[in-house]
């Protein structure tokens, strides 16, 4: 076998070497430093390194060396004088330098001269200048040839195209920050908006003053409890916050009345559900079912609530955690025309309305989260800070245990 062919078979496998090396699972400086002493193999150079201009940094950074001084590392160069490199084409210095060097930047000559660098190969893809790369002399002392130059031409394509799509990849994953930014920020202001919104509702009243704060907190109780998932908890946070919007529609005197209301004020305050659900339903919601659960928040199980008496099977787990939370509000809140209850007599009445008004498993799942409250087992109680703290803490955890095992057995 010839000397040339032995040389093109070896070029060939060093080639095939490199693109290994580029294209593998590695990480990005794992794969950019190997193709370094994958290219330094094929030339069996002394010494060699990669630049890459970072983007929007305008600075030349080392990504892979080998025995090159780290003073030639970031050449004090302008980008401006980098792109005005040659593409497709090595600079000799050093050395064996050659007149087509004289056109470098001196400052950069100088550098990589003091670095005892040989060989300087820019690296464009298309008409974007990516980095540099740089080997030293050959251990055999003789000097770089122009098929070594062929060679070299191909190498720097693939490295540079390397560093590109690091590059790409770079950009992409800022965007996604950006984006994660940006929809964090929307989040915000979307929940500020409704709790300014749940403010209003319950300024107009000021018995249920932070009602619809508290329904959304003891829902996403009743939910975590449950195991559901976060859009889940985040959709039932916010249909409790916005489940008496339609209260804004509604009079004064009717919400504010001290005496039994009459069979048509009665009738217009039961609207409310339904007023809440027209407000609301031309807002795309990004959670499932806000509206829906806002709508039917005062339906029972044995069809006897509004506005459309649906029964059990209709009914979803949203819609009955919504109406648990907010009838164990009403009935533990001061309102214009009752007292409230005390908390064991709220849960005895939880328990009086299992199957016609409540779902059992709902049921448990309310009194499991607050005996975990009482015992202090929750990291974030929901419920506990906004009960009345005169109860014996024994007596409710007994009636609480007694329940769980009657609804469980
Ligand atoms: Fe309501």
């Amino acid at each position: 076998m010839s000397l040339e062919l032995r040389r093109a078979l070896y070029n060939i496998s060093a080639l095939a070497d490199l693109g290994q090396e580029v294209t593998s699972e590695k990480t990005f400086s794992e794969r950019i430093q190997s193709a370094l002493y994958s290219v330094m193999g094929t030339f069996l150079a002394n010494k060699g390194a990669i630049f890459w201009l970072e983007k929007g940094r305008d600075k030349l950074v080392r990504v892979a060396h080998k025995g090159l001084d780290e003073s030639g590392a970031t050449a004090a160069i302008s980008s401006a004088q980098l792109v005005s490199l040659r593409k497709d084409e090595p600079y000799l210095i050093g050395v064996s330098k050659d007149a087509s060097s004289q056109d470098l930047p001196r400052s950069l000559k100088k550098a990589l001269a003091a670095s005892d660098a040989e060989v300087l190969m820019p690296l464009w893809v298309r008409d974007e200048f990516i980095g540099l790369l740089v080997l030293g002399r050959k251990f055999s002392a003789e000097a770089y040839t122009s098929d070594d130059f062929e060679i070299l031409k191909v190498v720097a394509h693939q490295i540079a195209i390397t560093l590109n799509n690091h590059a790409l990849f770079m950009d992409l994953s800022d965007q996604v920050d950006e984006n994660r930014r940006l929809y964090e920020e929307m989040r915000r202001i979307y929940h500020d908006t409704i709790q300014a919104f749940a403010a209003a509702i319950d300024a107009k009243d000021p018995y249920t003053r932070n009602h619809s704060q508290r329904v959304a907190k003891y829902s996403v109780a009743i939910g975590r409890e449950l195991g559901w998932d976060d859009a889940s908890i985040e959709g039932i946070y916010i249909a409790g916050f916005l489940h008496d919007v339609g209260k804004l529609v509604i009079s004064n005197d009717i919400l504010n009345k001290k005496e039994t209301l009459t069979d048509k004020e009665l009738r217009e305050l039961r609207r409310h559900p339904t007023l809440s659900y027209k407000i609301l339903s031309n807002i795309k919601f990004p959670w499932k079912d806000v509206v829906k659960m806002i709508k039917h928040h005062h339906e029972k199980l044995d069809g006897t609530g509004y506005p459309a008496a649906l029964t059990t099977d209709e009914l979803s787990d949203g819609v009955k955690v919504l109406s648990l939370a907010d009838s164990f509000d009403a009935m533990t809140s001061e309102r214009s025309y009752r007292t409230k209850m005390d908390l064991s007599h709220a849960l005895e009445e939880l328990k009086r309305c299992l199957g016609t008004q409540f779902d059992g498993r709902i049921v448990a799942a309310f009194c499991r989260v607050l005996e975990k409250e009482i015992k202090g087992e929750l990291p974030e109680p929901n419920i506990l800070p906004h009960l009345d703290p005169d109860f014996d803490p024994s007596v409710i955890t007994g009636l609480l245990e007694a329940l769980v095992s009657e609804l469980s057995g």
